[in-house]
């Protein structure tokens, strides 16, 4: 999964737009793009959107109401019945808030005939700072978990911060922070860490720079938050023919090796890591 475009769930323009994107996955947001006006017209609106969706479009993950609003039970029980992919858990403070919402799917899921763990799980794990101290808890949380991500704009909010970024455009420390965290605590918890959103949507490339250093550093995936920054994502994360020949080139050498721990590939030493870093990105090539 590649590229998860945002979709206010009370857009049927923008619903409508979305399916045509090359997005790999839609979130449909009830949360924070809707106003708390329309959160039930949202609400309906999403559902029946995921009703109607065709299952060879992109996969569809509902991004519900955080747990300390009075909206979150609602949400789950309109959308359950319309088997999205996911739901997306806002606002995450620890594993626990994963078990809570798996277990209310667990219900919901009987209630409704469907088999148990089709619903599955991502959550947005730093948009408070204590949050940021539980990162290691989601691992074991819920074998519905299939990918987290952070976000930089309500960590901002929660610590009173004026900005997020520096004059150079860079996150500051606090947000840097919070991606390196969510990395670890994804990876930690075997969930595909997913990049946070550019909202610079008219930027192309700075969303290029932000996600190549996703990429670099092992994220799996970004979120958008425009169809034009679809395209960008896709790009950077679908390995190139370089990328793929130099990966069969390592895991050849170590073919040619027999059973070693270690080789030399044009100067440079890799050992078992670079393998099973080449070996990760041939399996992705081939699906
Ligand atoms: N999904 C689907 N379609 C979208 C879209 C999105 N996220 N964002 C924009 N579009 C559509 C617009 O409706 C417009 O359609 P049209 O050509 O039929 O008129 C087209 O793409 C071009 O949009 P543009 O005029 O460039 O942007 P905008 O000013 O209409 O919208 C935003 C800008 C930021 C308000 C919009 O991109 C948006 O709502 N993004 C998602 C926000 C969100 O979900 N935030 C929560 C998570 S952080
Ligand atoms: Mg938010």
């Amino acid at each position: 999964m590649r590229s998860l475009l945002f979709v206010p769930g009370d857009s049927e323009k923008k619903q409508a737009k979305a399916q045509d994107s090359g997005a790999d996955a839609l979130i449909l947001d009830m949360e924070d793009s809707v106003a708390l006006s329309a959160k039930e017209t949202a609400r309906a609106m999403t559902a029946e959107y995921v009703k109607g969706a065709p299952a060879t479009g992109p996969k569809l993950i509902v991004r519900m109401n955080a747990l300390d609003t009075p909206f979150w039970e609602e949400d789950l029980k309109a959308i359950v019945p319309a088997r999205p992919f996911a739901v997306m858990v806002p606002k995450t403070i620890s594993g626990a808030c994963i078990a809570k919402v798996a277990g209310a799917l667990d219900r919901l899921e009987q209630e409704n005939g469907l088999p148990e763990g089709t619903v599955k799980l991502c959550n947005v794990a730093t948009e408070t700072a204590a949050s940021l101290f539980n990162m290691g808890s989601y691992a074991g949380a819920s074998p519905r978990l299939f990918a987290m991500t952070w976000g930089a704009e309500d960590l901002a909010a929660d610590l009173g911060a004026r900005s997020n970024k520096d004059e150079s455009g860079a996150y500051t420390g606090p947000y840097q922070l919070a991606r390196t965290l969510c990395l670890l605590g994804a990876v930690a918890a075997e969930a595909m860490p997913i990049d946070s959103i550019c909202k610079e949507f008219r930027d192309e490339a700075a969303l290029r720079a932000e996600t190549r250093a996703g990429l670099r550093d092992g994220f799996t995936g970004k979120m958008a938050i425009h169809p034009a920054q679809v395209p960008v994502i896709n790009e950077v994360y679908t390995p190139s023919d370089d990328d793929l020949a130099h990966a069969r080139a390592i895991v050849k050498a170590f073919e040619e090796a027999g059973d070693v721990g270690v080789v030399s590939l044009d100067g440079v030493m890799l050992d078992r890591p670079h393998l099973k870093q080449a070996e990760r990105i041939l399996a992705k090539a081939a699906g």
